[in-house]
């Protein structure tokens, strides 16, 4: 078993705020705390420090406790992807650069703008464990990805999804919203015969229903479901009623329209 225990909490309203903790040290890591009430009262239930702050985007419910965590740790060094303009920022992270923190954690900065310009994933592995976690904040979401605030950026999203696509497919996503239900909606308006995706319908449905997080998710799961990682496959594109000769990132930038202007019934 692992010395390293992943939790998450409900913040604002629909956000998740995530705490990796040394259990061992009880030192902590936490991505995107928003919601000061909800984080302080999630931080002192835990006990130990925070060591470090992770922000994948600028946006205020990403952001909005990194004042109040430092007020009370610090020492918690606050970072960000290398286009994150903002003055809470004291270390950028470039593509692909690897820290080492908490004693026996990776953490890989995979840089994924499209929801925003300075959208940053973060990829985490532990010494003592196989497995690997991804928290994408709003850049993936089960069953769907973030609008585009900073502009119709098609090429760079589309290019930032594939970057995640190309990680080993049992690779567990954490995202910032708990969306999944709603996106699903979406996804049976265009493919409503699909049995698997029924079946998956209902299992989510269910976990909704008895308030259970919908997180973490699957890579696997997310190629096999989420239509924003089908952009490139020839059967999607058929469905859609297009063949191969459209191109990959309009099925993206089509796609990422009609979700926008989706109606949930
Ligand atoms: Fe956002």
């Amino acid at each position: 078993m692992s010395i390293f225990n992943i939790s998450l909490f409900n913040a604002n309203r629909d956000n998740y705020v995530y705490v990796i903790t040394n259990t061992k040290t009880n030192k902590h890591i936490i991505f995107d705390p928003t919601d000061a009430h909800e984080t302080l009262a999630n931080l002192e239930n835990l006990g130990g420090e925070v060591s470090e702050i992770f922000l994948t985007h600028r946006h205020h419910d990403h952001v909005d406790a990194v004042e109040d965590v430092k007020a009370i740790f610090p020492q918690a060094v606050v970072h960000g992807g290398s286009a994150l303009e903002l003055d809470i920022v004291e270390k950028h992270l470039q593509d692909n650069q690897e820290i080492e923190i908490l004693d026996g954690l990776t953490l890989k900065t995979i840089l994924t703008p499209g929801h925003t310009l300075d959208c940053a994933s973060y990829l985490v592995s532990f010494d003592d464990d196989d497995s690997q976690f991804l928290f994408t904040g709003d850049s993936l979401f089960s069953m769907g990805c973030g609008g585009m605030f900073d502009g119709r950026i098609l090429d760079e999203y589309w290019n930032s999804l594939k970057k995640i696509k190309a990680l080993d497919d049992e690779v567990y996503i954490f995202a910032s919203h708990e969306y999944t239900l709603a996106n699903l909606a979406f996804i049976l308006a265009i493919d409503p015969d699909n049995k698997k995706l029924q079946e998956f319908h209902a299992e989510i449905l269910q976990k909704t229903q008895e308030g259970i997080p919908t997180y973490p998710t699957t890579l696997k799961i997310e190629k096999e479901f989420n239509v924003f990682l089908r952009c490139d496959d020839p059967e999607f594109k058929k469905l859609l009623g297009y063949d191969d000769t459209k191109s990959d990132v309009d099925i993206f930038g089509l796609v990422r329209h009609k979700k926008s202007h989706f109606i949930l019934q």
